[in-house]
C-alpha cells in the first residue's frame, strides 16, 4: 500500500513488538515503539532522582528530556538527553517504575503529540502501545489487539529476557493491571480494533494474517 498506518495494541507480552517490526518491514514501512519512548522517559525520571509519588516531578523532568526516537524496524534506537538507552529501558529498574510515569496525564499528552508528529511524517507506519487504536491514531487504517493467555506471555517474556517464567507472570499480571485500571487512556480495547490471540500461533502465521487484513482495508 502507498500510505497506511496500522494501530497494534495489547497487553505486555502478546507479541506487539515482535510482530509489529516485521509487519513494519515487509511494507516497507517504518517502526514506532510507544512503550520505548514512556520508557525513556522513566529511564529519566529515574536519573533525575524525582519521587515517583510526584506526578508535577515526573511532568517536570519528562518535559525537558530531549528524545531520540528510532523507527527502523530493524534497528529501532533509543536515546535520551544524548545518551544510548536501548539497554537501560528493556531493565527490571525502568520496567518495575514505567506504569507509574505512564499514569500521569500531563506526561501521556506530551508523548502523544510527539507520536502524532512522528505518525504524520512517515506514510507507512506501524504504532505499537496501549492506547494507539483509541488516543493516538484514531484514523488509523487498521487496528489489532494483540492478546495471548497468560502463561504464554510470560513464557515468550522470560524467554526473551532469560527470566525466571513465574517472577515474569507476576510482573506482567502487576503492569496489566496497572496499565488497565489507570484513569488516563487504560489499556483496553478499541471498539473497531480486530482481536487475534496469538496464544499457540507462530510470528510468520501471525503476520500473513494481518498482511491479509490491511490488504484488505488499503
Ligand atoms: O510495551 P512496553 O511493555 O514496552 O510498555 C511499557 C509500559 O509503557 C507499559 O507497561 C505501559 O505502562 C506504558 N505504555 C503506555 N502507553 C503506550 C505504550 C506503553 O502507557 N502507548
Amino acid at each position: 500500500p502507498e500510505r497506511c498506518v496500522v494501530a497494534v495494541d495489547g497487553p505486555s507480552g502478546s507479541g506487539k513488538s515482535t510482530v509489529s517490526r516485521r509487519l513494519a518491514t515487509v511494507v516497507d514501512g517504518v517502526y514506532l515503539d510507544t512503550g520505548a519512548m514512556y520508557r525513556a522517559v522513566t529511564w529519566a525520571v529515574l536519573q533525575g532522582g524525582a519521587d515517583l509519588t510526584d506526578p508535577d516531578a515526573i511532568t517536570k523532568i519528562a518535559l525537558e528530556t530531549e528524545l531520540s526516537i528510532g523507527t527502523d524496524p530493524l534497528a529501532p534506537h533509543f536515546a535520551a538527553n544524548g545518551v544510548p538507552v536501548d539497554g537501560p529501558i528493556r531493565g527490571a529498574e525502568v520496567t518495575a517504575a514505567v506504569s507509574a510515569v505512564a499514569a500521569v496525564p500531563a506526561v501521556r499528552k506530551h508523548l502523544v503529540i510527539l507520536q502524532q508528529a512522528i505518525i504524520g511524517a512517515h506514510p507507512r507506519i506501524v504504532v505499537e502501545g496501549r492506547d494507539i487504536a483509541s488516543v493516538v491514531a484514531p484514523d488509523a487504517d487498521l487496528k489489532v489487539y494483540l492478546t495471548a493467555s497468560a502463561a504464554a506471555r510470560a513464557q515468550r517474556r522470560s524467554a526473551e529476557d532469560a527470566t525466571d517464567v513465574v517472577a515474569t507472570r507476576a510482573d506482567l499480571a502487576r503492569r496489566d493491571h496497572l496499565d488497565s485500571s489507570r484513569a488516563a487512556d487504560p489499556l483496553r480495547q478499541a471498539s473497531d480494533a480486530v482481536e487475534v490471540d496469538t496464544t499457540g500461533m507462530g510470528i510468520d502465521e501471525v503476520v500473513a494474517y494481518l498482511l491479509k487484513l490491511l490488504n484488505s482495508k488499503v
